[in-house]
């Protein structure tokens, strides 16, 4: 929480106010994902997985949106939304998942498959959904793939994890990129069976980003909405949660009564905490509408491109 000692002169002494005051002045909404700081979560106007936040950027008819998430997130708002303002509190806010596949790279791999169609995970970037036929996320990937032919050979790209999930899900041989996400794959399956010794009551849930060794020990696996949900609608009263920590927040609010233990990294770190998340800050955003930047940009073709892939994950998903 902000502290009046520590708020620089430059800033409000109360940016809870000034940034709700900013959304009337901008008609900006804010969203955000679960993995943002607290802070950020309780002054959003809607907190969601990679779906519901492409689905309300998809519905909003505010004009201004300002993406508390990473840079894939708020790109894919803006190739949904390309004549609004859309801001990111802090344009370095990458992905390590995204980064981990390359265009040039993936444009070989695709020639390599050439008969195989291409089902991308949301986090990538807007060249890469642009060289894609459908886009999916955590949540709907095996209801997507499993609405493609039995016949028609896929790539799936570029979390390998994931992609191993939704072949063993859906029993399609999936070829996969290897790509993965460098907070999921932090996890200790020693560290995290430790654990359960200790709470041998907590059940595991856990985000299928996660390496097989972790998923095989989970009872119950799925988007953040679904572990959000699963925790809320579950009679048991402690679980043991291995994705970004920032999702306990909401688990704590939503459920008070009951004990979330956030899964420890592989090494003696915080680096069960996404880097790029959580460079965004309560201040950056208020930053971000007060000054109207960092907006997020995109060439004309790829953002034309990269539509056409989401439209179908929205309306496959609908
Ligand atoms: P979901 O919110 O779709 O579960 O994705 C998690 C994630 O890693 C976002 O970067
Ligand atoms: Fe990317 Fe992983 Fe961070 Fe999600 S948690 S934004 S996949 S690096």
């Amino acid at each position: 929480m902000f502290t009046t000692a520590s708020v620089p002169a430059s800033l409000p002494k109360d940016l809870f106010s000034a940034i709700e005051n900013l959304k009337k002045e901008l008609n900006a909404i804010v969203l955000a994902h679960y993995y943002q700081e607290p802070d950020i979560q309780d002054i959003a106007d809607y907190i969601g997985d990679s779906l519901g936040l492409s689905q309300k950027a998809a519905a909003t008819d505010a004009e201004v949106i300002v993406f508390a998430g990473v840079h894939f997130m708020a790109e894919t708002a803006k190739i949904l939304n390309p004549n609004k303002l859309v801001l990111l509190p802090d344009l370095e806010a990458g992905c390590s998942l995204a980064d981990s596949c390359p265009p040039t790279e993936f444009a070989k791999f695709k020639t390599a498959h050439s008969d195989h169609i291409v089902v991308s995970y949301i986090n990538c970037t807007a060249e890469i959904k642009a060289m894609s036929d459908i886009i999916c996320t955590s949540s709907n990937a095996v209801k997507l793939v499993n609405q493609i032919s039995p016949e028609q050979s896929i790539i799936f790209a570029p979390d390998r994890n994931l992609g191993r999930y939704v072949a063993a899900q859906t029993g399609r041989d999936l070829v996969l990129w290897q790509g993965s996400c460098i907070v999921h794959e932090t996890f200790s399956e020693k560290k995290m069976l430790q654990l359960k010794m200790e709470h041998p009551n907590a059940e595991i849930v856990a985000h299928p980003e996660c390496e097989e060794a972790i998923l095989r020990h989970a009872n119950y696996i799925g988007s953040t909405t679904a572990l959000l949900k699963y925790v809320e609608s579950s009679e048991t009263e402690q679980f043991i949660v291995v994705t970004e920590p920032g999702i306990i927040h909401q688990m704590e609010k939503q459920v008070p009564h009951k004990l979330f233990i956030p899964a420890p990294p592989d090494a003696n770190c915080q680096c069960n905490e996404c880097p790029h998340m959580r460079l965004n800050t309560l201040e950056k955003l208020y930053l971000a509408m007060k000054n109207r930047t960092p907006e997020i940009t995109l060439p004309k073709d790829i953002q034309q491109q990269a539509l056409v892939p989401i439209q179908r994950m929205l309306t496959m998903s609908a």
